[in-house]
């Protein structure tokens, strides 16, 4: 696993085998850059223009440097006009691609503010992503085993601070990802739940001593038949692999603030007896993505210590066909007592949604939010690179703001007022799950699972677009899941951990 240093000394000096530099449009190099054009002098703005180096996003240009600077090789990498954090992720995802056979790499990239570092260090660990557990012939490709971030800043204290938490960041969505990259037969509901519980079991061992841990309870299908989770076991019933659903806690004797995280858990879903046409069916291993999003940011807030009690619920099961499948027209009750008729069985998320705010609300919790791979109408509406927030608006405006600062995009949606009467169409049940009426059915979604918070504080992340990388792979981006969802939920942890508590009175307290 690469780990990131932090040092003040010169691109043009060091001796890494390569040493990345970025590029602005008109044939400067970016800030950061500045001892390497010095080194190249007069020479550089037509050296760039003849290698075709014209500062465009997605431009990497690789530059054998004959001496002329202390690396052998110069990859520069083109920024675009603006100098941010979106740009200098992009470019550094970019720059992780094209040098993976260098045993040591210098980022020489703008990396002076804490946002810029986190940037680059993101950029170039989630660009560098690649999933090998299914490769026979490990080794291609490699990534070094260090990587140098050069920056003039690098001794300043909020950039030597910064660097924890941005590989803390990287490695939970990293881990994320390889959930999500799982081969489904691999990662049934209860294999995902050992994993779930080992990879808890891990993260524990390396907290602070003295502080809290991450506890887990996983529900089997006995347990969740005696709490009467219908939503979950009628999902669960096609497949050979039982449901489960996987609850943590984090609970520091500081916390300031008391979260519940959702995720929808589908280990593959096919449909279910509605089965889905072969080409929607293909990538929809991803369908447990937002219980890997709020797993990994538990895990990430844990590391950080921050001081939110976080009650966790992870939906597990498999949407499969088989004798005791769910059908259309069945009747199902959830863990709260609602009634739902069953009319689409590829509409499977908010069943075990259901159970699981269920859960959720008997917490008591001061904020819930679900995150899921929920309706393929987001898609359609805000495309795949993109999620749709619904719930309360000051809960979404709080979602929209983490995913600003996350680097992760967003857009409110609406749950009109006319979707109410849709969620109550049913004739025989309290709620219909699906009224056969295509348009707006994300809504109708985000409508149907309201009906199970409980009235507390709530957001939902519809994240079916943003959650597959279904082209190449591009800046932090490789192709296949994105890890999309843990880092807005790691900001909108850190957020209420410092909005609610004073920043010194939360450091002088005692543990
Ligand atoms: N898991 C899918 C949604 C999805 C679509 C996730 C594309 C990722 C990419 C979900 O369970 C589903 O099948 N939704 C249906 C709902 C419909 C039947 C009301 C859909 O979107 O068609
Ligand atoms: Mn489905
Ligand atoms: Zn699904």
């Amino acid at each position: 696993m690469t780990t990131f240093a932090l040092r003040t000394a010169s691109p043009a000096k060091t001796k890494a085998e390569a040493v990345v530099v970025g590029v602005l449009p008109g044939g400067t190099l970016a800030p950061g850059g500045e001892d390497v054009a010095a080194a190249y002098g007069r020479k550089l703005s037509g050296l760039l223009a003849t290698i075709g180096a014209a500062g465009k996003p997605g431009e990497v240009t690789k530059v054998p440097t004959g001496g002329t600077i202390g690396s052998p090789l110069l990859v520069l990498v083109g920024l675009g006009a603006e100098v941010d954090p979106a740009s200098v992720r992009r470019a550094a995802g970019n720059a992780a691609r094209a040098v993976t056979n260098a045993a040591s790499v210098a980022l020489a990239l703008p990396a002076d503010s804490p946002e810029l570092l986190r940037a680059v260090v993101e950029g170039y660990r989630l660009g560098g992503y690649s999933f090998t557990a299914y490769k026979s012939k490990p080794g291609t490709p490699t990534t070094p085993a260090e990587v140098v971030v050069l920056t003039p800043a690098a001794r300043r204290s909020e950039i030597v601070e910064a660097l924890t938490p941005a590989q803390v960041l990287v490695d939970a969505v990293a881990a994320a990802r390889d959930w999500v990259n799982t081969p489904p037969a691999d990662l049934t509901p209860p294999a995902f739940a050992d994993s779930i519980a080992a990879a808890v079991k891990e993260a524990n061992k390396h907290l602070p001593a003295g502080g809290a841990r991450i506890r887990v309870t996983v529900l089997d299908e006995v347990r969740l038949a005696e709490l009467g989770c219908g939503g979950i076991l009628a999902v669960g019933a096609g497949s050979a692999a039982p449901p489960r659903l996987v609850e943590l806690t984090y609970q520091p004797k500081d916390a300031v603030a008391h979260i519940a995280l959702v995720g929808k858990g589908i280990t593959f879903d096919s449909g279910g007896l509605w089965i889905k046409p072969a080409g929607s069916m293909a990538t929809m291993k991803e369908d447990m993505a937002g219980a890997a999003a709020v797993v990994q940011a538990t895990i990430a807030a844990a590391r950080l210590g921050l001081p939110v009690r976080i009650s966790v619920f992870a939906a597990l099961a498999e949407n499969m066909i088989g004798d005791s499948a769910m059908r259309p027209g069945d009747v199902l009750t959830t863990y709260d007592g609602t009634t739902v008729e069953v009319s689409n069985t590829d509409a499977e998320g908010r069943l075990v949604l259901a159970d699981a705010l269920g859960r959720a609300v008997a917490r008591k919790p001061d904020t819930i939010i679900d995150i899921a791979t929920l309706t393929g109408h987001m898609v359609l509406a805000l495309g795949d690179k993109m999620a749709g927030v619904m719930g309360d608006d000051d809960i979404v405006a709080e979602v929209l703001a983490a995913g600003v600062k996350a680097g992760e995009d967003a857009w409110p949606m609406p749950l009109p007022a006319s979707m109410d009467e849709r969620i109550r169409s049913s004739r025989i049940a309290d709620l219909a799950q699906y009224d056969g009426i295509r348009w707006g059915g994300g809504l109708f979604a985000g409508a149907f699972l309201r009906e199970f918070t409980g009235g507390l504080p709530w957001g939902h992340l519809d994240i079916a677009g943003p959650t597959f990388n279904k082209g190449g792979p591009s800046g932090h981006l490789a192709t296949g899941a994105t890890g999309y969802g843990v880092a807005t939920l790691v900001e909108l942890l850190r957020a209420r951990s410092e909005v609610t508590a004073p920043a010194d009175a939360a450091s002088s307290a005692p543990a």
